[in-house]
């Protein structure tokens, strides 16, 4: 890349030549697009590759990935911050995109269920799920795999029954009695321990 701020170059390689480095905080710039001073650039690198549009200030960042991007895994299930189904991973760690805006996360590395995969191979976390049929309607699925990751980042690849219903607290299923998403994450936990 060149030596130049990583929002001008995206928004260079778009054709916006007017574009100036935009040196405010995420709050400074969300209160000057919330003034309707201006549309913002966001740019972030998204499943390995950096993705960069101008959006509205109110944009959420579940919708700068499935509106801008295309990246439909990622669902809305309740837009309150209560189901999960929104989960993605931003530098690392799984939150809730439908209650964040997407300007907020300028320069970030973001992670959706879409990026997960080695080429062919799924990931262990997606295999799991597979095999294991943690899944009946598979709406909560990608979430609950995004979530699943987190946790054993946080809690280690040995992974009691307790300890995964807790941490599934985030996540709701409407359809399954979670039995089978919970062995899922045992085994997917396991079968990502480094060999
Ligand atoms: S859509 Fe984000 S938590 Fe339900
Ligand atoms: S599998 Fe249908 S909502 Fe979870």
């Amino acid at each position: 890349m060149p030596l130049i701020g990583r929002r001008s170059w995206a928004a260079r390689q778009l054709g916006f030549s007017e574009f100036r480095e935009d040196t405010a905080s995420p709050l400074e710039r969300a209160a000057n697009v919330a003034q309707g001073m201006h549309m913002p650039i966001v740019s972030m690198t998204v499943n390995g590759a950096l993705r960069s549009a101008e959006v509205e200030g109110r944009t959420l960042l579940v919708q700068f990935l499935r509106d801008y991007l295309h990246l439909t895994g990622t669902h809305v299930g309740c837009d309150t911050s209560q189901c999960g189904a929104c989960t993605v991973h931003v530098d690392g760690v799984a939150i809730k995109s439908c209650t964040a805006l997407a300007v907020a996360f300028d320069g970030a590395v973001v992670t959706t269920i879409e990026g997960l995969q080695d080429g062919e191979r799924l990931h262990p976390m997606q295999q799991a799920f597979h095999e294991n049929h943690g899944l009946q309607c598979g709406f909560c699925t990608p979430g609950m795999i995004m979530s699943a990751i987190d946790m054993v980042r946080r809690c280690g690849h040995d992974l009691d029954e307790h300890t995964i219903r807790r941490q599934l607290d985030g996540n709701l299923c409407r359809c399954t009695g979670y039995h089978n998403i919970v062995l899922a994450i045992r085994s997917g936990a396991a079968a990502m321990r480094p060999r």
